[in-house]
């Protein structure tokens, strides 16, 4: 990832940011030593503020759209109360199986379910209503699982969107992820029922909650 804050100011961030689990320190070590792009994964910064996100919400139900090696998925699960639930869904089968090997050793394994394949189709599985969203999938389906996902979604629900600045090519945006995070980022703004704000946290994180 493109480092849009500099890394001093990074490392300061998450040295005065509470540590995470040995579990977690693990499941970093070996996606970078096992995984080609690494850098997916959200760390320590952005994992203890979802996890704040979901306890400041008092969410129930999670729905995370990308897991990779499950990291975020597992640091929101320590925000859920012990009844608490998230679904994850991801298509990338040695991504699934690092994680699977994680979530096992977690004392939060009860509380997290994956759905395996096709994002867009799974999503359709979810019946019952949302309190939080974590999107994090492939950049040009962005809004297509803001759409799906805003009905599912409670009144006072809540959904926070990964790399909005997407490296800060938004100002300038030519490839194809930029160009859609870009447009992402104007046509949530049109939807009258939610409010939204963009916080510069890393790579970007967008909060989106639904009046
Ligand atoms: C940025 S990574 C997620 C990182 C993770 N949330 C974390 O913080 O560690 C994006 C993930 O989305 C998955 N993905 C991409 N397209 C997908 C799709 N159509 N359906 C399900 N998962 C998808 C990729 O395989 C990848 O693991």
């Amino acid at each position: 990832m493109i480092g849009l804050i500099s890394s001093d100011i990074e490392k300061y961030a998450s040295s005065k940011t509470s540590a995470q689990s040995n579990m977690l320190d693990k499941l970093v070590k070996e996606t970078h030593q096992e995984m080609s792009m690494p850098q997916m994964l959200s760390g320590h910064l952005e994992g203890r503020f979802l996890k704040m996100m979901v306890e400041i919400s008092q969410a129930k139900n999670v729905l995370e759209i990308g897991m990779f090696t499950g990291y975020s998925a597992l640091s929101m699960a320590e925000g859920l109360p012990a009844n608490g639930k998230i679904t994850t869904l991801e298509i990338d089968a040695k991504a699934i199986a690092m994680a699977k090997k994680y979530i096992e050793q977690s004392p939060h394994k009860n509380k997290i379910t994956i759905l395996e394949g096709d994002a867009l189709t799974n999503i359709d599985k979810i019946t019952e209503p949302i309190d939080l969203v974590f999107i994090d999938a492939d950049k040009p389906n962005y809004y297509n699982y803001f759409v799906k996902v805003l009905p599912k979604l409670k009144s006072g629900g809540l959904i926070i969107v990964d790399n909005t600045l997407w490296g800060g090519e938004v100002l300038s945006p030519h490839t194809q992820d930029g160009i859609a995070i870009n447009e992402f980022n104007a046509k949530v703004l049109e939807h009258k029922n939610v409010s939204v704000v963009m916080l510069t946290i890393r790579d970007g994180v967008t909060l989106i909650r639904k009046h």
